[in-house]
């Protein structure tokens, strides 16, 4: 492991970033219109048929991060969802600055997201733009995916901010029924 420094104050494990392990992905479900929620939050247009494909790609990274806001939209959703969501045999991660924050039992909770991909390298992102951007910004996202369903909402939450963001389509991603699956690298 290479220790860095800044003016001779070593930087803690926790906040050193490794590009060539960085393989974090974000994952949203989108409208076709580009939009992840309507712009009070609600996700109405998501069919809860959906679900499924959510349960299955965060089994398949093994580690879902989460931002706090994400986390209690989560509490909100049916029992049968959480339920399932509880019983995922993956590793949770919610990151909130809040130090105090209590969180139902499986769940890690970080105070930045840093200290989440030092936890998972290789996880599964799951947020809105505020958790998003931060990552996009700074440069500790490889992958994006994204669910696209078939519905127009006008107008809503955008995953994140395209500004100067380059991102190359994959060629010839396995689909998925009734939706698009749209996978992107980050240069
Ligand atoms: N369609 C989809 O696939 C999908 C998936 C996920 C979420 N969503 C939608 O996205 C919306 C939520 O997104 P959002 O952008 O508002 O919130 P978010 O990214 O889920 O969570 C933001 C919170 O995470 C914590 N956080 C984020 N970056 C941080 C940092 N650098 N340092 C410390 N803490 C940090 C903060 O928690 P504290 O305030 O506690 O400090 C912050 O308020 C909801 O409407 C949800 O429905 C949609």
């Amino acid at each position: 492991m290479i220790r860095l420094s800044v003016g001779g104050i070593p930087i803690p494990p926790s906040k050193l970033i490794y590009p060539e392990e960085l393989m974090i992905t974000l994952y949203n479900i989108i409208s076709t219109d580009g939009f992840i929620a309507r712009k009070d939050g609600s996700e109405d247009f998501i069919p809860d048929n959906l679900w499924k494909n959510f349960l299955s790609i965060c089994k398949e990274y093994g580690t879902l991060i989460i931002g706090r806001r994400t986390y209690d939209i989560i509490q909100s959703y049916d029992k049968e969802l959480q339920d399932s969501f509880v019983a995922l045999p993956i590793r949770k991660i919610v990151v909130s600055g809040n130090k105090n924050l209590n969180l139902k039992n499986g769940y890690t909770i970080v105070n930045t997201p840093e200290d989440a991909i030092a936890l998972a390298p290789d996880a599964l992102v799951s947020s809105g733009p505020i958790l998003n951007n931060y990552l996009i910004k700074n440069h500790l996202v490889k992958e994006i995916i994204f669910h696209e369903i078939p519905v127009l909402i006008g107008d809503g939450i955008k995953p994140f901010d395209k500004t100067k963001l380059i991102l190359k389509v994959i060629d010839n991603v396995p689909q998925l029924e009734g939706i698009k699956v749209i996978k992107y690298n980050l240069d």
